[in-house]
């Protein structure tokens, strides 16, 4: 996170007071660095630049119109999973040519946008959807341009709700199928096969399942290529980010030091280019945690300290509406006070919410520099699935969104009102 830092004890993003920017826009508040997000999107670009390339930008991770605007500055292409999240990157300034459209469950209207709109190629999850997509092309008397996800069968070595690649889950086509698959595919007159992808699953911190994965691949890619001029290997996301420590321990640097245990970038790069090379095809990346995750903090505010029987509560206004990753996968984020307090004493405490559910929390018996009513926290390293997952839920606002740019701050999202709430919704005129 080497945007974020302590000057004189107050944290700042960029030359951004955070306290001051809580100030003006309230609380809870994600801030995003832009200068984090260009420096991973290069240094990613960097680290490949053997390859024919290019970076899909995994919206799902982040799809404020603001981050994508800049990605889309950068040239990066985009992953998408929705007729949404096209709808976003257009918006954004993104090309629809760069996008690659996963997901298990496109629908018809989906189809038909994202041929309209031309995209590089549809991620095909089953034969129906296959069958779908090629009567959807034929009608609109098109040509859908589609890469087969594969699923290599390897172990991420992550969290269950985040590992894609083994044969148990939901994605892709085995291995063993996917030959026969591409057959059957290249003699529809609506499909023209471009590529292949594969995504083995989300926070993968060793080079080793990636190499594994890509491994497996290789004899098939090449076939394909050969067979069937397809031009393109997708290798998916899933690159993960150091959580813990990410400021003091100068975490920024990780692609230079694996001190913290996750590969570097350059791990990543050595054990996978060289077997890409050999393909001769594009190789896509969909990385999305690895550009934005730790571009982003939320700034929350205590509320509230509650000395309970046998543990103590810091209450802060974000809640798992707004954050949901330590709920949904007990995922670890740094909390650090906004400004530091000299001398402050550590205390062991739960860093809980306000939404009504026990598991509305960010940190549970987590040793803190003391806190009080009125402080400023900040939720580290949530620039990845942070407000990308946020929801209405206890119909709570979403909170705004701020894209720092070196001392500029610019307003990408404004906080939801009360109003925005209820957008949509009626009150029904009852018959008795
Ligand atoms: N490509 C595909 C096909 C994916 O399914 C995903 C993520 C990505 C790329 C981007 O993966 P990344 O580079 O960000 O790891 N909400 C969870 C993560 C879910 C990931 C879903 N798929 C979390 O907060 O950890």
């Amino acid at each position: 996170m080497h945007s974020f830092k302590y000057k004189s004890g107050r944290l700042k993003c960029e030359s951004v007071d955070l306290a001051a920017l809580a100030e003006e826009h309230g609380t809870p508040l994600y801030v995003y660095s832009s200068e984090t997000i260009i420096s991973h999107y290069r240094r990613l670009d960097k680290a490949l630049s053997d390859l024919d390339r290019r970076i899909c930008f995994a919206v799902k991770a982040n799809s404020n119109l603001g981050v994508l605007h800049l990605l889309a500055r950068e040239g990066a292409g985009f992953d998408i999973v929705s007729g949404g999240e096209l709808y976003r990157v257009l918006k954004a300034g993104g090309k629809a040519n760069t996008c690659t459209f996963a997901g298990v469950c496109k629908t018809e209207e989906e189809m038909v946008q994202a041929l309209n709109a031309g995209i590089y190629s549809f991620n095909i999850e089953s034969e129906p959807e296959l069958d779908r997509l090629n009567a959807v092309a034929r009608r609109l008397k098109l040509k859908a341009p589609v890469a087969v996800r594969v699923n290599p069968d390897v172990e991420a070595d992550t969290h269950k709700y985040i590992s894609t690649g083994k044969s148990e889950n939901k994605f892709g086509i085995p291995l063993s199928r996917a030959e026969e698959f591409y057959a059957r595919a290249s003699k529809m007159p609506g499909i023209h096969l471009r590529g292949v992808q594969m995504h083995i699953g989300s926070q993968i911190t060793k080079p080793t399942p990636f190499s594994k994965a890509i491994r497996k691949m290789l004899p098939f890619v090449t076939a394909l290529r050969r067979d069937f001029g397809i031009e393109s290997f997708s290798v998916g996301g899933g690159i993960g980010i150091v959580y813990e420590q990410a400021i003091e321990s100068g975490a920024a640097n990780w692609w230079k030091s694996s001190h913290s245990g996750c590969m570097t970038l350059e791990d990543y790069a050595s054990v996978i280019v060289p077997s890409l090379t050999q393909t001769g095809l594009k190789i896509l990346f969909e990385p999305g945690r690895l550009i934005v995750g730790n571009a982003g903090v939320l700034i929350s505010r205590v509320h509230y300290i509650k000395e309970a029987e046998s543990k103590t509560f810091v209450i802060v206004d974000a809640g798992m509406n707004d954050l949901i990753r330590p709920a949904l996968y007990e995922s670890h984020h740094d909390i650090v006070p906004v400004i530091k307090r000299n001398g402050a004493k550590f205390q062991k405490v739960d860093v809980v919410g306000p939404v009504c559910e026990s598991g509305d929390f960010f940190a549970q018996n987590r040793l803190l520099p003391t806190l009080r009513q009125g402080d400023l926290v900040a939720i580290l390293s949530a620039g990845a699935y942070g407000a990308a997952m946020g929801s209405n839920y206890n119909s709570r606002t979403l909170p705004a969104e701020i894209l720092v740019d070196g001392q500029h701050a610019h307003l990408v999202r404004k906080r939801q009102s009360f109003a925005d709430l209820i957008r949509g919704e009626y009150v029904p005129k009852l018959k008795k």
